[in-house]
């Protein structure tokens, strides 16, 4: 059997064994006594038909005895059953959202995860809820399995004595990518938990390479947005392609990497971006090496937002219907939508034609029964709950993957 990790659910096991005992060992009494009966009663042994008469003693014995080993066989379930749902006191409360097709952990102090992290030792109350359809939360290593319904609030709890990872599943079909809801529990030790819960994990180097961006006033031109009104912006940059006009006048395109923006920063007339004058100031020694390697390193990853939403698109679920690289799955993909033209219907029926501008996309977010692409099903959940500025990252991150007109 798959390892147990679950002290309160050791029970389960057990009545598990005990029922298959009794199953087994009934059925070796019955093929027994059936061929002991074909061989003792066989015409050869027995020529005259034996006549049988009631028994008293029989009929009591064989009434008592399944009963007694049927209300046996329900005490375990029922004990092993009861400890597992009642949930001990002090618990520690933990958010389980399911979803089409994924699973989003919410904690006391609002850190969310996509897997399930808790200490080990530490009795864990699950709050379950469901954004769309039925779900079933399931960890085979516990034997814990229950039930995720639309409106209604579940529960179950849980507790490893054991570090680890272990898998966890969705045992309720719910849709296309039903397969594809799986996740993780990860058991770590309480010091290792309390450090992944309040620690802040890598955005260290992402604040600093936007810190550095701002102290030394790029935002004063440069915007992270799509905007470029008095330079050009800086989203995106490891993706895009520019053509720059060298000192001699003669234009050549390019790749943004880590080499052309330390030049651009050191000596911004050397490839000026085509259509922009060279009133950038140089920046020396004012900015070391090592600070510049930071904040390339950060345009190159996508500069801001990119990261946290595309860490937010890949947590919330969106990138289990929509794709990033222009094939479309459940949903539309991700790459080019933004500025397409989109057509569909509204939630009452009527045709529309839109462009997919930052109010366009924030609406299917929040509300995608309001314009349904041609093609797809009204089947998005709404995320209708989420602050402005993780609607702002997410947004941000659609914008990132390009304009389909910009090709
Ligand atoms: Cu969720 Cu199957």
């Amino acid at each position: 059997m798959y390892p147990q990790i679950f002290t309160a659910a050791k029970g389960v096991d057990q009545a598990f064994l005990i029922i298959l005992g009794f199953a087994v060992f009934i059925l070796v009494a019955v093929t027994v006594t059936m061929l002991y009966f074909l061989w003792r009663y066989h015409y050869t042994r027995n020529p005259q038909p034996t006549e049988i008469k009631g028994s008293v003693t029989l009929e009591i014995l064989w009434t008592v005895l399944p009963l007694l080993i049927v209300l046996g066989l329900f005490w375990t379930g029922w004990t092993s059953f009861k400890a597992m749902r009642t949930i001990p006191e002090g618990a520690m409360t933990v958010g389980v959202e399911g979803r089409m097709w994924s699973w989003r952990f919410t904690y006391a102090n609002g850190k969310t995860s996509k897997e399930l992290v808790i200490p080990v030792d530490t009795p864990i109350k699950l709050a379950l809820t469901t954004r769309d359809v039925i779900h079933s939360f399931y960890v085979p290593a516990m034997r814990v399995k229950w039930d995720l319904v639309p409106g209604m609030d579940t529960q179950a709890w849980i507790q490893s004595d054991t570090v680890g990872d272990y898998d966890i599943f969705c045992a309720e079909y719910c849709g296309l990518k039903h397969a594809d809801m799986i996740t993780i529990l990860r058991v770590v030790d309480k010091d290792e938990f309390d450090s992944w819960l309040n620690g802040k994990g890598e955005p260290a180097e992402e604040e600093l390479g936007m810190s550095l961006l701002e102290e030394f006033g790029c935002f004063d031109c440069h915007s992270m947005d799509l905007s470029s009104e008095s330079a050009p912006s800086l989203l995106d940059l490891g993706n895009r392609e520019e053509t720059v006009v060298l000192p001699d006048g003669k234009e050549k395109k390019i790749r943004p990497d880590e080499a052309y923006i330390r030049q651009s920063v050191r000596d911004p007339g050397a490839a000026l971006v085509k259509g922009w004058d060279n009133d950038m100031p140089p920046y020396g020694d004012e900015l070391s090496d090592a600070q510049l390697g930071v904040m390339a390193a950060y345009l190159l990853k996508g500069g801001q937002g990119k990261d946290k939403g595309a860490a937010l698109a890949d947590e919330l679920g969106c990138l289990g219907c929509h794709t990033t690289d222009g094939t479309d799955d459940v949903g539309p993909t991700f790459l080019g939508l933004y500025g397409s033209e989109r057509k569909g219907k509204t939630a009452d029926g009527k045709p529309y034609e839109l462009e997919a501008d930052d109010g366009y996309i924030r609406r299917a977010i929040t509300d995608p029964g309001a314009n349904v692409p041609k093609g797809f099903d009204d089947e998005m959940p709404a995320f209708n709950d989420l602050d402005a500025a993780s609607l702002d990252q997410l947004v941000g991150y659609i914008k990132s993957l390009g304009k389909k007109d910009a090709e």
